[in-house]
Protein backbone atom coordinates (compact mmCIF):
# COMPACT_ATOMS: atom_id res chain seq x y z
CA UNK A 1 0.00 0.00 0.00
CA UNK A 2 1.21 3.17 -0.89
CA UNK A 3 2.70 5.55 1.57
CA UNK A 4 0.50 9.25 0.91
CA UNK A 5 2.55 10.83 3.43
CA UNK A 6 5.84 9.43 2.24
CA UNK A 7 5.38 7.93 -1.24
CA UNK A 8 9.05 6.30 -1.80
CA UNK A 9 8.95 5.18 1.74
CA UNK A 10 8.37 1.12 2.12
CA UNK A 11 4.84 0.32 3.26
CA UNK A 12 4.70 -1.26 6.95
CA UNK A 13 1.25 -1.34 7.73
CA UNK A 14 -1.46 -3.79 6.32
CA UNK A 15 -3.64 -3.24 3.68
CA UNK A 16 -7.29 -1.93 5.03
CA UNK A 17 -10.57 -3.01 3.61
CA UNK A 18 -11.95 -0.92 0.76
CA UNK A 19 -14.42 2.07 0.58
CA UNK A 20 -17.78 0.81 0.30
CA UNK A 21 -19.06 0.73 -3.50
CA UNK A 22 -21.92 3.48 -2.77
CA UNK A 23 -21.94 6.78 -1.17
CA UNK A 24 -24.37 6.17 1.43
CA UNK A 25 -22.52 2.99 2.71
CA UNK A 26 -19.49 4.69 2.36
CA UNK A 27 -20.90 7.73 4.96
CA UNK A 28 -22.57 4.62 7.05
CA UNK A 29 -19.54 3.18 7.54
CA UNK A 30 -17.68 6.88 8.40
CA UNK A 31 -20.28 7.43 11.14
CA UNK A 32 -19.89 4.10 12.44
CA UNK A 33 -16.05 4.20 12.32
CA UNK A 34 -16.91 7.48 14.23
CA UNK A 35 -18.62 6.03 17.19
CA UNK A 36 -16.60 3.19 17.60
CA UNK A 37 -13.69 5.73 17.65
CA UNK A 38 -15.63 7.89 20.24
CA UNK A 39 -16.42 5.32 22.33
CA UNK A 40 -12.94 3.70 22.85
CA UNK A 41 -11.18 6.74 23.44
CA UNK A 42 -13.99 7.50 26.28
CA UNK A 43 -13.51 4.05 27.61
CA UNK A 44 -9.60 4.49 27.71
CA UNK A 45 -8.36 8.03 27.96
CA UNK A 46 -8.95 9.10 31.67
CA UNK A 47 -10.58 12.90 31.56
CA UNK A 48 -8.28 15.52 32.55
CA UNK A 49 -7.15 15.65 36.49
CA UNK A 50 -8.62 12.40 36.98
CA UNK A 51 -6.76 8.70 37.02
CA UNK A 52 -7.35 5.56 35.48
CA UNK A 53 -8.59 2.78 37.64
CA UNK A 54 -6.70 1.12 40.00
CA UNK A 55 -6.20 -1.94 38.32
CA UNK A 56 -4.69 -0.24 35.29
CA UNK A 57 -2.79 2.41 37.12
CA UNK A 58 -0.67 -0.62 39.38
CA UNK A 59 -0.58 -3.24 37.44
CA UNK A 60 -1.16 -3.67 33.89
CA UNK A 61 0.83 -2.83 30.76
CA UNK A 62 -0.44 1.15 29.57
CA UNK A 63 -1.30 1.35 26.64
CA UNK A 64 -0.87 4.24 24.46
CA UNK A 65 -4.41 5.05 22.46
CA UNK A 66 -4.02 7.91 20.10
CA UNK A 67 -6.31 10.92 20.63
CA UNK A 68 -9.37 11.36 18.78
CA UNK A 69 -9.23 14.68 16.47
CA UNK A 70 -11.25 17.34 17.83
CA UNK A 71 -14.48 17.79 16.81
CA UNK A 72 -14.71 20.94 14.67
CA UNK A 73 -18.13 22.59 14.75
CA UNK A 74 -20.39 22.32 11.68
CA UNK A 75 -19.63 25.04 9.07
CA UNK A 76 -22.11 27.76 8.48
CA UNK A 77 -24.46 27.83 5.80
CA UNK A 78 -22.83 29.90 3.35
CA UNK A 79 -24.99 33.53 3.76
CA UNK A 80 -22.98 36.05 1.75
CA UNK A 81 -24.92 38.23 0.14
CA UNK A 82 -22.93 39.26 -3.02
CA UNK A 83 -22.78 35.70 -3.51
CA UNK A 84 -26.00 35.10 -3.62
CA UNK A 85 -27.13 38.17 -5.98
CA UNK A 86 -24.47 37.20 -8.55
CA UNK A 87 -26.20 36.19 -12.25
CA UNK A 88 -26.16 32.54 -13.12
CA UNK A 89 -23.48 31.80 -15.67
CA UNK A 90 -24.72 32.67 -19.70
CA UNK A 91 -22.79 30.81 -22.04
CA UNK A 92 -23.33 33.49 -24.96
CA UNK A 93 -21.04 35.52 -22.21
CA UNK A 94 -18.40 33.41 -22.46
CA UNK A 95 -15.16 34.34 -24.53
CA UNK A 96 -11.68 32.45 -24.98
CA UNK A 97 -9.79 35.63 -23.59
CA UNK A 98 -10.95 38.74 -21.93
CA UNK A 99 -13.67 37.33 -20.63
CA UNK A 100 -15.58 37.99 -17.65
CA UNK A 101 -17.83 35.33 -16.48
CA UNK A 102 -17.36 33.19 -13.63
CA UNK A 103 -14.11 30.87 -14.75
CA UNK A 104 -14.67 28.18 -11.63
CA UNK A 105 -18.25 27.07 -13.70
CA UNK A 106 -17.47 25.08 -16.39
CA UNK A 107 -21.24 24.35 -17.77
CA UNK A 108 -22.79 25.45 -19.79
CA UNK A 109 -20.13 25.11 -22.44
CA UNK A 110 -19.71 27.91 -25.04
CA UNK A 111 -16.79 25.75 -26.55
CA UNK A 112 -18.66 22.27 -26.08
CA UNK A 113 -15.66 20.79 -28.73
CA UNK A 114 -13.21 21.80 -25.76
CA UNK A 115 -15.12 19.31 -23.46
CA UNK A 116 -14.73 16.70 -26.25
CA UNK A 117 -11.16 17.42 -27.01
CA UNK A 118 -10.39 16.44 -23.30
CA UNK A 119 -12.52 13.18 -23.47
CA UNK A 120 -10.74 11.75 -26.26
CA UNK A 121 -7.44 13.01 -24.73
CA UNK A 122 -8.30 10.82 -22.12
CA UNK A 123 -8.52 7.46 -24.50
CA UNK A 124 -4.75 7.62 -24.91
CA UNK A 125 -3.83 6.35 -22.15
CA UNK A 126 -0.51 4.49 -21.60
CA UNK A 127 3.04 5.08 -19.92
CA UNK A 128 6.43 4.41 -21.32
CA UNK A 129 6.95 1.58 -19.11
CA UNK A 130 4.28 -0.76 -20.72
CA UNK A 131 6.27 -0.72 -24.13
CA UNK A 132 9.12 -3.48 -24.35
CA UNK A 133 12.36 -1.71 -25.11
CA UNK A 134 14.29 -4.99 -25.01
CA UNK A 135 14.64 -5.03 -29.19
CA UNK A 136 15.31 -1.75 -29.30
CA UNK A 137 18.64 -2.05 -26.93
CA UNK A 138 19.96 -4.43 -29.36
CA UNK A 139 18.93 -3.06 -32.55
CA UNK A 140 21.10 0.23 -31.36
CA UNK A 141 24.07 -1.49 -29.64
CA UNK A 142 23.95 -3.83 -32.92
CA UNK A 143 22.24 -3.44 -35.84
CA UNK A 144 21.98 0.59 -36.37
CA UNK A 145 24.77 2.35 -38.37
CA UNK A 146 26.57 4.95 -36.94
CA UNK A 147 24.19 7.15 -39.40
CA UNK A 148 21.38 5.80 -38.00
CA UNK A 149 22.65 6.21 -34.78
CA UNK A 150 23.13 10.30 -35.23
CA UNK A 151 20.03 10.52 -36.26
CA UNK A 152 18.39 8.31 -33.05
CA UNK A 153 20.37 10.38 -30.41
CA UNK A 154 19.82 13.49 -32.32
CA UNK A 155 16.24 13.26 -32.61
CA UNK A 156 15.62 12.57 -28.82
CA UNK A 157 18.03 15.42 -27.91
CA UNK A 158 15.71 18.02 -29.86
CA UNK A 159 12.04 16.41 -28.63
CA UNK A 160 13.23 15.99 -24.78
CA UNK A 161 13.84 19.62 -25.05
CA UNK A 162 11.13 20.81 -27.22
CA UNK A 163 8.70 18.85 -25.27
CA UNK A 164 9.73 20.73 -22.17
CA UNK A 165 9.08 23.82 -23.63
CA UNK A 166 6.24 22.97 -25.09
CA UNK A 167 4.72 22.22 -21.49
CA UNK A 168 5.51 25.86 -20.23
CA UNK A 169 4.13 27.53 -23.41
CA UNK A 170 0.43 25.57 -22.42
CA UNK A 171 0.69 25.82 -18.66
CA UNK A 172 2.33 28.80 -17.84
CA UNK A 173 2.10 31.36 -20.82
CA UNK A 174 -1.56 29.78 -22.22
CA UNK A 175 -3.60 28.93 -19.87
CA UNK A 176 -3.54 31.94 -17.65
CA UNK A 177 -5.25 33.74 -20.40
CA UNK A 178 -7.76 31.64 -21.38
CA UNK A 179 -11.29 32.86 -19.48
CA UNK A 180 -13.85 29.99 -19.86
CA UNK A 181 -13.22 26.93 -18.10
CA UNK A 182 -13.60 24.01 -21.02
CA UNK A 183 -10.61 25.43 -22.52
CA UNK A 184 -8.25 25.19 -19.32
CA UNK A 185 -9.09 21.76 -18.82
CA UNK A 186 -8.04 20.47 -21.67
CA UNK A 187 -5.08 22.50 -22.01
CA UNK A 188 -4.17 21.01 -17.65
CA UNK A 189 -4.54 17.03 -19.79
CA UNK A 190 -1.83 18.90 -22.14
CA UNK A 191 0.06 20.16 -19.82
CA UNK A 192 0.26 16.29 -18.01
CA UNK A 193 0.56 14.77 -21.30
CA UNK A 194 3.79 16.85 -22.07
CA UNK A 195 5.26 15.96 -19.13
CA UNK A 196 4.66 12.08 -20.19
CA UNK A 197 6.30 13.08 -23.27
CA UNK A 198 9.44 14.26 -21.73
CA UNK A 199 9.50 10.84 -19.69
CA UNK A 200 9.19 8.73 -22.51
CA UNK A 201 12.35 10.57 -24.47
CA UNK A 202 13.38 9.53 -20.58
CA UNK A 203 12.65 6.70 -20.34
CA UNK A 204 14.06 5.47 -24.16
CA UNK A 205 17.46 7.36 -23.30
CA UNK A 206 18.03 5.87 -20.19
CA UNK A 207 17.17 2.28 -21.52
CA UNK A 208 19.41 2.39 -24.98
CA UNK A 209 22.03 3.21 -22.05
CA UNK A 210 23.13 7.03 -24.01
CA UNK A 211 24.90 9.34 -22.44
CA UNK A 212 22.23 11.61 -20.76
CA UNK A 213 24.68 14.51 -19.34
CA UNK A 214 25.75 14.80 -23.81
CA UNK A 215 21.98 14.57 -25.28
CA UNK A 216 20.58 16.51 -23.25
CA UNK A 217 23.77 19.04 -23.73
CA UNK A 218 23.23 18.68 -27.46
CA UNK A 219 20.75 21.69 -27.87
CA UNK A 220 22.66 24.08 -26.20
CA UNK A 221 26.31 22.99 -28.72
CA UNK A 222 24.74 22.06 -31.86
CA UNK A 223 23.30 25.21 -33.72
CA UNK A 224 21.02 23.30 -35.81
CA UNK A 225 19.29 21.92 -33.57
CA UNK A 226 19.27 25.13 -31.22
CA UNK A 227 18.54 27.44 -33.88
CA UNK A 228 14.82 25.60 -33.59
CA UNK A 229 14.56 25.89 -29.73
CA UNK A 230 15.78 29.75 -30.15
CA UNK A 231 13.08 30.36 -32.46
CA UNK A 232 10.20 28.49 -29.69
CA UNK A 233 11.85 30.42 -27.08
CA UNK A 234 11.71 34.06 -28.33
CA UNK A 235 7.92 33.59 -29.17
CA UNK A 236 6.78 31.73 -26.01
CA UNK A 237 9.40 34.84 -23.61
CA UNK A 238 7.27 36.85 -25.45
CA UNK A 239 3.69 36.21 -24.15
CA UNK A 240 5.27 34.71 -20.93
CA UNK A 241 5.13 37.68 -19.04
CA UNK A 242 3.20 39.09 -16.07
CA UNK A 243 2.28 42.63 -17.50
CA UNK A 244 0.71 41.62 -20.71
CA UNK A 245 -2.40 42.69 -21.48
CA UNK A 246 -4.49 41.17 -24.19
CA UNK A 247 -6.37 44.41 -24.15
CA UNK A 248 -4.17 45.78 -26.07
CA UNK A 249 -4.00 45.05 -29.98
CA UNK A 250 -0.12 44.70 -29.94
CA UNK A 251 -0.27 42.23 -27.41
CA UNK A 252 -3.37 40.67 -28.52
CA UNK A 253 -1.69 40.28 -31.97
CA UNK A 254 1.42 38.94 -30.39
CA UNK A 255 -0.34 36.29 -28.41
CA UNK A 256 -2.29 35.12 -31.35
CA UNK A 257 0.67 34.60 -33.65
CA UNK A 258 2.72 33.09 -30.72
CA UNK A 259 -0.39 30.80 -30.22
CA UNK A 260 -0.32 29.89 -33.83
CA UNK A 261 3.13 29.08 -34.23
CA UNK A 262 2.98 26.84 -31.28
CA UNK A 263 -0.19 24.66 -32.36
CA UNK A 264 0.93 24.95 -35.94
CA UNK A 265 4.57 24.43 -36.25
CA UNK A 266 5.99 23.94 -33.00
CA UNK A 267 3.62 21.20 -32.71
CA UNK A 268 1.26 20.80 -36.02
CA UNK A 269 4.84 20.73 -38.06
CA UNK A 270 7.98 20.20 -36.16
CA UNK A 271 6.95 17.72 -33.67
CA UNK A 272 4.75 15.61 -36.35
CA UNK A 273 7.51 15.31 -38.71
CA UNK A 274 10.20 15.38 -36.35
CA UNK A 275 8.69 11.16 -34.94
CA UNK A 276 9.10 10.61 -39.16
CA UNK A 277 12.85 9.49 -39.23
CA UNK A 278 12.44 7.08 -36.28
CA UNK A 279 9.52 5.76 -38.13
CA UNK A 280 11.46 4.95 -41.29
CA UNK A 281 13.61 2.79 -38.80
CA UNK A 282 10.78 0.95 -37.89
CA UNK A 283 9.26 0.63 -41.44
CA UNK A 284 12.71 -1.62 -41.49
CA UNK A 285 12.01 -3.62 -38.46
CA UNK A 286 14.16 -1.24 -36.28
CA UNK A 287 13.66 0.19 -32.88
CA UNK A 288 10.42 -0.63 -32.96
CA UNK A 289 9.79 -0.04 -29.43
CA UNK A 290 10.82 3.87 -29.29
CA UNK A 291 8.77 4.42 -32.56
CA UNK A 292 5.53 2.50 -30.67
CA UNK A 293 6.64 5.47 -27.69
CA UNK A 294 6.65 7.89 -30.46
CA UNK A 295 2.96 6.59 -32.16
CA UNK A 296 1.70 7.18 -28.90
CA UNK A 297 3.23 10.88 -28.06
CA UNK A 298 2.27 11.50 -32.14
CA UNK A 299 -1.47 10.98 -31.24
CA UNK A 300 -1.66 13.40 -28.28
CA UNK A 301 0.28 16.03 -30.78
CA UNK A 302 -2.15 15.79 -33.29
CA UNK A 303 -4.92 16.82 -30.49
CA UNK A 304 -2.68 19.63 -29.08
CA UNK A 305 -2.23 21.01 -32.90
CA UNK A 306 -5.71 20.64 -33.83
CA UNK A 307 -7.42 22.21 -30.75
CA UNK A 308 -4.65 25.11 -30.32
CA UNK A 309 -5.46 26.12 -34.41
CA UNK A 310 -9.04 26.00 -33.08
CA UNK A 311 -8.63 28.43 -30.47
CA UNK A 312 -6.54 30.62 -32.21
CA UNK A 313 -9.28 30.93 -34.87
CA UNK A 314 -12.07 31.55 -32.17
CA UNK A 315 -9.88 34.00 -30.64
CA UNK A 316 -8.97 35.91 -34.15
CA UNK A 317 -13.07 35.83 -35.03
CA UNK A 318 -14.04 37.04 -31.05
CA UNK A 319 -11.59 39.77 -31.12
CA UNK A 320 -11.44 40.85 -34.83
CA UNK A 321 -8.14 40.12 -34.98
CA UNK A 322 -6.66 41.25 -37.90
CA UNK A 323 -3.13 39.80 -38.84
CA UNK A 324 0.02 41.31 -40.84
CA UNK A 325 0.38 39.03 -43.91
CA UNK A 326 4.20 39.72 -43.73
CA UNK A 327 4.50 38.28 -39.95
CA UNK A 328 2.49 35.27 -41.35
CA UNK A 329 4.59 34.62 -44.36
CA UNK A 330 7.88 35.74 -41.73
CA UNK A 331 6.79 33.26 -39.76
CA UNK A 332 6.48 30.23 -42.38
CA UNK A 333 9.97 31.12 -44.01
CA UNK A 334 11.79 31.14 -40.68
CA UNK A 335 10.38 28.08 -39.23
CA UNK A 336 11.42 26.40 -42.67
CA UNK A 337 14.95 27.39 -42.96
CA UNK A 338 15.35 26.28 -39.66
CA UNK A 339 13.98 23.03 -40.41
CA UNK A 340 16.06 22.90 -43.24
CA UNK A 341 19.41 23.44 -41.17
CA UNK A 342 18.60 20.69 -38.83
CA UNK A 343 17.54 18.02 -41.69
CA UNK A 344 20.85 18.96 -43.16
CA UNK A 345 22.58 18.15 -40.02
CA UNK A 346 20.73 15.42 -38.84
CA UNK A 347 20.91 13.26 -42.19
CA UNK A 348 24.22 15.04 -44.16
CA UNK A 349 23.90 11.66 -46.18
CA UNK A 350 20.67 9.30 -46.71
CA UNK A 351 19.95 6.30 -44.76
CA UNK A 352 18.01 4.02 -45.89
CA UNK A 353 14.21 4.74 -46.79
CA UNK A 354 14.75 8.39 -45.35
CA UNK A 355 16.76 11.31 -46.74
CA UNK A 356 17.02 15.05 -45.83
CA UNK A 357 15.20 16.16 -49.02
CA UNK A 358 12.62 13.47 -47.49
CA UNK A 359 12.18 15.78 -44.09
CA UNK A 360 12.32 19.07 -45.71
CA UNK A 361 9.36 18.13 -48.31
CA UNK A 362 7.55 17.28 -46.07
CA UNK A 363 7.78 19.45 -43.81
CA UNK A 364 6.20 22.02 -46.15
CA UNK A 365 3.75 19.47 -47.30
CA UNK A 366 2.19 19.70 -43.62
CA UNK A 367 2.92 23.17 -43.36
CA UNK A 368 0.17 23.96 -46.13
CA UNK A 369 -1.97 21.18 -44.44
CA UNK A 370 -1.61 23.35 -40.67
CA UNK A 371 -2.32 26.83 -43.12
CA UNK A 372 -5.40 25.84 -44.69
CA UNK A 373 -6.51 24.47 -41.44
CA UNK A 374 -5.78 28.23 -39.87
CA UNK A 375 -7.73 29.66 -42.66
CA UNK A 376 -4.52 31.43 -44.35
CA UNK A 377 -2.68 31.08 -47.78
CA UNK A 378 -0.69 28.30 -48.56
CA UNK A 379 3.07 28.99 -47.86
CA UNK A 380 4.64 26.53 -50.28
CA UNK A 381 2.56 26.55 -53.11
CA UNK A 382 4.65 24.44 -54.94
CA UNK A 383 4.20 21.37 -52.60
CA UNK A 384 1.02 19.51 -53.70
CA UNK A 385 2.16 15.84 -52.35
CA UNK A 386 3.20 14.52 -49.01
CA UNK A 387 6.73 13.28 -49.36
CA UNK A 388 6.18 10.88 -46.88
CA UNK A 389 3.19 9.18 -47.65
CA UNK A 390 3.38 6.54 -45.51
CA UNK A 391 3.52 9.48 -42.37
CA UNK A 392 -0.05 10.06 -42.53
CA UNK A 393 -1.15 5.93 -41.54
CA UNK A 394 1.44 6.47 -38.82
CA UNK A 395 -0.41 8.61 -37.11
CA UNK A 396 -3.48 6.85 -37.10
CA UNK A 397 -2.12 3.08 -35.66
CA UNK A 398 -5.03 1.08 -36.32
CA UNK A 399 -4.11 0.76 -40.19
CA UNK A 400 -0.96 -0.11 -39.24
CA UNK A 401 -1.56 -2.82 -36.51
CA UNK A 402 -1.28 -6.12 -38.11
CA UNK A 403 1.73 -4.68 -40.18
CA UNK A 404 4.02 -4.25 -36.75
CA UNK A 405 1.75 -6.41 -34.58
CA UNK A 406 1.98 -3.93 -32.03
CA UNK A 407 -0.93 -3.98 -29.35
CA UNK A 408 -1.01 0.08 -29.52
CA UNK A 409 -4.42 0.09 -30.92
CA UNK A 410 -5.62 -2.18 -28.35
CA UNK A 411 -4.26 0.03 -25.82
CA UNK A 412 -7.39 2.69 -27.00
CA UNK A 413 -10.19 2.84 -24.26
CA UNK A 414 -13.16 4.49 -24.54
CA UNK A 415 -14.46 3.88 -28.10
CA UNK A 416 -12.61 5.21 -31.07
CA UNK A 417 -10.97 8.49 -31.49
CA UNK A 418 -11.63 10.40 -34.51
CA UNK A 419 -8.50 12.38 -36.15
CA UNK A 420 -8.93 15.83 -37.96
FE1 LIG B 1 4.51 16.70 -26.47
FE1 LIG C 1 2.08 19.03 -27.55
Amino acid sequence: MLNWDDPLATSTTQETAPPPASATAYEESIAKASVEQTQQVTETIPAYGQSSSPATDSAAPVTKQKAAPAQKPAPKAAVDPQVNDVEPVNADDKRVINGMTDINQLAPFKYPWAWEYFLNANKNHWTPLDINMAQDVHDYHHKLTIEERHVYENVLSYLTTSDILAMRNIGLAVMEKMSAPELQIYQARQVYEESLHTWTYQHCIETIGLDQGEIYNRYRVVPEINGKIQIANRRLNSVMRSDIDLRDRDELENFVMSYMFFAGIFEGCWFYNGFSPIFALQRRGLMKGTAEQLQYIMRDEVLHASFGIRVAKQIILEENVTLDPAKISEMWQEAEAAEEHYARYLLPDPILGYSADDHINQFRFIANRRAKSLNLDKPFPGIEEAALPWLDEQANMRKEKNFFETRVTEYQTGGALKWD
